[in-house]
């Protein structure tokens, strides 16, 4: 195969009729295929089904000398809360467990900050003039989506290989407007790019204007490694503090992906001046989350050495996926040169670079062949990619005969969208 730039004209012409000719026939196939989301498969799903044995009618209820059926406990069940302090590395003090939904426990953290103000906020985000957000790009839509809703403006940040470009942090900071900023530290979603040690050393250290600015820590895929052993990463709250700022920061995780995203249970952890803060507005939204589900999971995934186990059984159902996603790119993509992508180790998807100006165009081509894939634009601030370029494939949910199928498509709309647009230059 040739790359498509060493193509004369004629060449380009020739391989347009050969790829729509491949495109016809995969559309002729009517196929209803889903890359969209990042949604653990049904053998993920089922593989987990055990936890609803962990608990019967007979089953003692009782917990840390609590009837966890009651109400109680705000901050969650004890035995949760040292379930969490476990796998993030923290203390059980410095944790809030929440419902299934870690997005939720965010939303409700940025919703607090705006109508009551932070610890540290001269006041409430909703009377400032001016409201800034940091976003590294490409990122997850959805925490785009929870700022934007707050009508912050979203500043992006380019992401390295070692994560969020810190120079322009540093610099960005120094605008008392910028209050805040979203991490993935671990396998970022979409790159899967986990922060280098210096990264999250220099964002702990940040000196913002802002006195309340927050470094919004969502570690969504902390023990999420799909190849390889398990990568460890440093407590964030300890090197905050270290760096004289304890109440900077709030981490978020689940076990959306450990058990199930319907079902599972989610955790806040900050300082513990932070927790005594935020706990005392949350009571008054809620008495206490589902405890009978915090006992069921610390009943199933009893501790950390326990749940990587776990881990390694979900690595085993996901690693032939993203081969088979990354094996078609180098087979079917990489010799013509006309897109890049990542190589990552864990978390939920591939983040592929298309040629600029192609990738609205590529996800078109495969709705209309029965493939939906993650929106276009959707990994940037306002749905809005400024090089048309990036594309985030989701390889958990098919099946993987169904996933070749997909992937199958997905090459050959690149392939169709790059030539189109070299043949209209
Ligand atoms: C980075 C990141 N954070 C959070 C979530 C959602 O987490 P939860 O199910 O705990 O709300 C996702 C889901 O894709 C994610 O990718």
């Amino acid at each position: 195969m040739t790359p498509y730039s060493n193509m004369t004209r004629q060449a380009l012409e020739t391989e347009l009729t050969a790829v729509r000719a491949r495109y016809a026939q995969l559309q002729a196939l009517h196929l209803n295929l889903n890359m969209a989301r990042g949604k653990p498969g049904k053998t993920q799903l089922d593989m987990v089904s055990d936890i609803f044995n962990v608990l019967t009618p007979d089953s003692d209820f009782s917990c840390d000398g609590m009837d966890v059926r009651n109400y109680g406990e705000l901050c969650g069940l004890p035995a949760a809360r040292r379930y969490w302090a476990d796998v993030l590395g923290c203390r059980p003090e410095q944790t809030i467990v929440g419902g299934n939904a870690s997005l939720q426990l965010m939303y409700d953290t940025i919703s607090k900050a705006y109508t009551h103000g932070l610890l540290h906020s001269p006041r409430p985000w909703c009377r400032e003039t001016e409201l800034k957000w940091l976003c590294p790009v490409p990122g997850y839509d959805r925490h785009f989506q929870v700022t934007e809703a707050f009508g912050f403006q979203l500043i992006p940040i380019p992401m390295t290989e070692t994560g969020p470009d810190m120079d322009a942090v540093e610099e960005a900071v120094k605008d008392p407007a910028v209050k805040g900023m979203w991490n993935v530290p671990k396998y970022s979603n979409p790159e899967g790019v986990i922060y280098s040690q210096e990264t999250v050393e220099r964002l702990a250290a940040l000196k913002p204007a802002a006195p309340d600015f927050l470094l919004m820590w969502d570690n969504a895929y902390c023990i999420h490694e799909f190849e390889g052993e398990f990568v460890p990463f440093p407590d964030i709250l300890s090197l905050c503090a270290q760096a004289g700022n304890p109440d900077m920061v709030i981490e978020f995780a689940s076990t959306s992906k450990v058990t199930l995203p319907g079902a599972g249970i989610s955790v806040l952890a900050a300082s513990e001046a932070n927790i005594a803060y935020l706990s005392k507005l949350m009571g008054v939204q809620i008495i206490s989350f589902d405890k009978v589900n915090q006992l069921r999971h610390v009943l199933y995934l009893k501790d950390k050495a326990h749940t990587l186990e776990l881990m390694r059984r979900h690595a085993e159902i996901l690693r032939p996926k993203f081969h088979a996603v990354l094996d078609a790119l180098d087979r079917e993509i990489a010799p013509l040169g006309i897109a890049s992508w990542k190589r990552p180790h864990g978390g939920y998807f591939v983040s592929l670079d298309a040629m600029p100006g192609t990738a609205k165009r590529t996800l078109e081509l495969c709705r209309k062949a029965g493939v939906t894939m993650t929106a276009a634009g959707a990994t940037f601030p306002y749905g809005k990619d400024p090089q048309d370029s990036n594309i985030r494939i989701a390889p958990s949910l098919p099946p993987v005969a169904e996933l070749e199928q997909a992937i199958d498509v997905l090459c050959v709309c690149l392939k169709l969208s790059a030539l189109e647009k070299l043949l209209e230059q």
